[in-house]
C-alpha cells in the first residue's frame, strides 16, 4: 500500500567473507545521504552465520538491519552438530531471520520443518522473512495459487503476531534465472496473498508481502507501478552495493 514503509533485503546466502562489510559500509552511506527517500523503506542485509555477529555489532546503532538466513527448527541448545538455533542467534543481537528459502526446502526442508522454524522464531521474538513460491511445473500445471495457499496454511497459525511475519513471495523457476512475471500477473498474486492471509488467519494486521527472484536494477522498473507489494528480496544483485544501491534509486527515481 502507498504511504507503507517497503523493505530492501538482500540475501548473501553462501557468498561475504570478513572485509565484506565495505558492500554494507557503502549502503550505509547511500541511505544516510538519500534523505529525500530514506524515511520510505529499511534496508536488511543477511550474509552468512559466519558474519552476523561482527556486522550485527558494528551495525548496532545504524539504520541497516542485520538478519540471519536460517536456523535450526528445535531447541536453544542440542547434539546438532553443524546448527545453529534462534536462541543462540538471538544472543547475538540478530532480530530478523529468514525462514522457508527455496534452496532449503529443496535440500529437504519439509513443510513441518518449516512450520517448526516459525513457531521457534517468532517465541524467540524474530522478525521473520517467510519465502513462498512455486515452482515451474506447479506453475505450468497451473498450481501457483494452490501451492501459496497450502505453504502459507502449513507454515502459519492464526495465534501468531502477523506484526512479526513478513511474507517473501518467490516464484522458484525465478530466482537466479532472470525470469520474471509480468507486473500485472504479480500484482495479481500480492492482492490474493493479502486477501487470502486477511480471511484464512482472520487477521486486521496489514501483512507485508514483499517480491524476490532476479530483481535487479533494471527489472525494478517492472515493479514500481504495484502499489501494493512492500519490497524486495534481492539474492545476486546485494552481493553489490552499486547494483543494491542502483536498485533502491531505480525505484525512488
Ligand atoms: P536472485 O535470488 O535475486 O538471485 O534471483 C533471490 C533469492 O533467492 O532470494
Amino acid at each position: 500500500m502507498i504511504g507503507h514503509i517497503k523493505y530492501f533485503v538482500g540475501n548473501w546466502k553462501m557468498f561475504g567473507i570478513p572485509r565484506s562489510i565495505k558492500i554494507i559500509d557503502r549502503i550505509n552511506s547511500f541511505f544516510n545521504k538519500d534523505k529525500k527517500n530514506n524515511k520510505s523503506y529499511k534496508i536488511a542485509i543477511a550474509p552468512p552465520h559466519t558474519l552476523i555477529q561482527d556486522f550485527s555489532n558494528k551495525y548496532k546503532n545504524k539504520k541497516i538491519i542485520i538478519s540471519a538466513q536460517n536456523c535450526y527448527h528445535k531447541d536453544s541448545f542440542g547434539a546438532h552438530t553443524g546448527q545453529i538455533s534462534p536462541f543462540m542467534i538471538k544472543n547475538i543481537g540478530i532480530k530478523f531471520i529468514i525462514i522457508g528459502h527455496s534452496e532449503n526446502r529443496a535440500s529437504g526442508e519439509t513443510d513441518k520443518i518449516i512450520q517448526e522454524k516459525i513457531q521457534f522464531t517468532l517465541k524467540n521474538n524474530f522478525k521473520v522473512f517467510l519465502c513462498i513460491g512455486e515452482n515451474s511445473t506447479e506453475k505450468r500445471k497451473k498450481k501457483t495459487f494452490t501451492v501459496l495457499k497450502n505453504q502459507l496454511k502449513s507454515a502459519l497459525n492464526k495465534r501468531y503476531n502477523f506484526n512479526n511475519i513478513i511474507i517473501a513471495y518467490e516464484p522458484v523457476w525465478s530466482i537466479g534465472t532472470g525470469k520474471i512475471l509480468s507486473p500485472n500477473e504479480l500484482k495479481k498474486i500480492i492482492i490474493f496473498l493479502k486477501k487470502f492471509i486477511k480471511n484464512h488467519f482472520k487477521k486486521k494486521t496489514h501483512i507485508k508481502i514483499l517480491y524476490g527472484g532476479s530483481v535487479d536494477k533494471k527489472s525494478i522498473y517492472k515493479f514500481k507501478s504495484i502499489k501494493e507489494l512492500d519490497g524486495f528480496l534481492i539474492g545476486s544483485a546485494s552481493k553489490s552495493s552499486k547494483n543494491f544501491i542502483d536498485i533502491i534509486k531505480n525505484f525512488y527515481k
